[in-house]
């Protein structure tokens, strides 16, 4: 399949192979492929890449894809809004961009360079528990302040300092990531050795890669000073390389937290709590049952088990049984602004971005993830104008000719 950039498809990955350089990068996938570029190997994949054999991460993509539109006509369609609420806060457009983590990694202060283009765009930013930038200096970055992604360690005590100091700089959501109890085997990852367990000839080929990519050591590995962990710079002994931070934030994850554990994060959390990582509607009904604000169905772009359904196949029986108690967002596979129509026909409040806006800020930093949040903007603006629709408010089934 040809991209409109003339470019080679791969299976869903929508991704331009052969982009010639100089040209202005147009769409997500163009992105990518700059990113491709900018960034050593083992980090390119790092974002790239998802679990086993990757077959969720593709059906993300590939069965948003496939979703037809209804085109419909002579609708008095003049004017159009997109501005919609979402966990008691005005977003000018239904888009989040979702936790990242070690985004620092990839551009110099990228967390900080995210916020900056979400809040221009009028949208949030999550801060990851994992970013390179802290919270302090991602918060003093933006007049608007970020949301809060938390894991939840095997120290408790972390934990709560955590949301201690979200609470203090007046974070208006958490959202708890629970699709982590254990972490997925994510081969490339294996291949590029930064799982830990590399011999001396892997780490040469990583030295190797790093190497090639002067630009990138100048800019990011010594301009932008990312070995200094944000949030977790207090308590990660000693991990001063992307490979050790990696292992101890692997062992560090609490695999006994229950639903039980929501009434502890809510005496420890005054905001608006959301839980990330659901994928299957009884879990749904329990989180509704637990009394939390929102969900994002996720499955971790792909990242943790593999073989579990696509996020837009999980979506509607989800959005069905909860959605009129509590606000029902979704991640996965989101490259361009019709797959954000989609999914609201679908029961989505609104859609989390997290390669679009890694790749994009790998490429062109602040600029790339400004343009990629216009680009989205602009997609949903003729979508809803093509599907007879003046509101993002009022997307449900009927603008679909096919469901997933
Ligand atoms: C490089 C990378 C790092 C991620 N780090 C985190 C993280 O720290 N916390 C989290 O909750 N999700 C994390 N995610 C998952 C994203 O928040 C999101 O669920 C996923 O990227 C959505 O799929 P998409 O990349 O196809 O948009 C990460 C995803 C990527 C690609």
């Amino acid at each position: 399949m040809w991209s409109a950039f003339g470019g080679v498809r791969s299976a869903g990955m929508r991704f331009t192979a052969d982009r010639p350089l100089g040209v202005a990068p147009a769409t997500i996938g163009d992105y990518r492929e700059l990113a491709r570029r900018r960034l050593p190997r083992q980090l390119f994949d790092y974002i790239d890449g998802g679990a086993y054999e990757e077959s969720t991460m593709r059906a993300n993509v590939s069965e948003l894809e496939a979703i037809k539109l209804r085109q419909r006509v002579m609708v008095d369609v003049e004017t159009r809004t997109q501005a919609t609420m979402v966990l008691g806060q005005e977003l000018a457009t239904p888009v989040i961009l979702a936790p990242v983590g070690m985004a620092g990694m990839f551009a110099p202060r990228a967390e900080v360079q995210a916020i900056r283009a979400a809040t221009t765009a009028g949208v949030p930013f999550v801060e990851s528990t994992v970013s390179i930038c802290g919270l302090d200096e991602v918060a003093g970055a933006s007049s608007r302040p970020p949301w809060f992604q938390l894991y939840v360690m095997r120290d408790r005590s972390f934990a709560e300092g955590l949301m201690a100091k979200a609470a203090s700089l007046d974070v208006p959501v958490l959202i708890l990531t629970v699709d982590l109890p254990v972490v997925g085997a994510r081969f490339r990852d294996t291949r590029n050795a930064m799982t830990g367990e590399a011999s001396g000839l892997a780490k040469l080929r990583r030295g190797m890669d790093i190497a090639g990519h002067p630009r990138w050591v100048r800019e990011v590995a010594v301009g932008g000073k990312p070995l200094i962990f944000g949030n977790l710079e207090q308590v990660v002994p000693g991990a001063k390389t992307p490979v050790a931070f990696r292992r101890w934030v692997d062992n560090q994850f609490d695999p006994s937290v229950t639903w039980d554990d929501i009434a502890w994060v809510r005496e420890n959390w005054p905001g608006k709590l959301v839980v990330k990582g659901v994928l299957d509607t009884e879990d749904a009904r329990r989180a509704a049952d637990a009394g939390v604000d929102g969900l994002v169905v996720s499955n971790h772009g792909g990242r943790q088990l593999d073989a579990v359904s696509s996020t837009v196949s999980a979506l509607p029986g989800i959005a069905e049984a909860v959605g009129d108690q509590m606000d029902v967002l979704v991640d996965g596979g989101v490259r361009s602004g019709l797959d954000v129509v989609k999914l609201m026909a679908l029961g989505a409040k609104a859609c989390l971005i997290g390669r679009a806006w890694a790749w994009a800020v790998a490429g062109k930093g602040e600029a790339g993830v400004a343009h990629v949040l216009r680009v989205i903007k602009s997609d949903i603006d003729v979508a809803l104008g093509l599907t007879g629709t003046t509101d993002v408010a009022d997307l449900d089934r009927s603008i679909l000719l096919t469901e997933p």
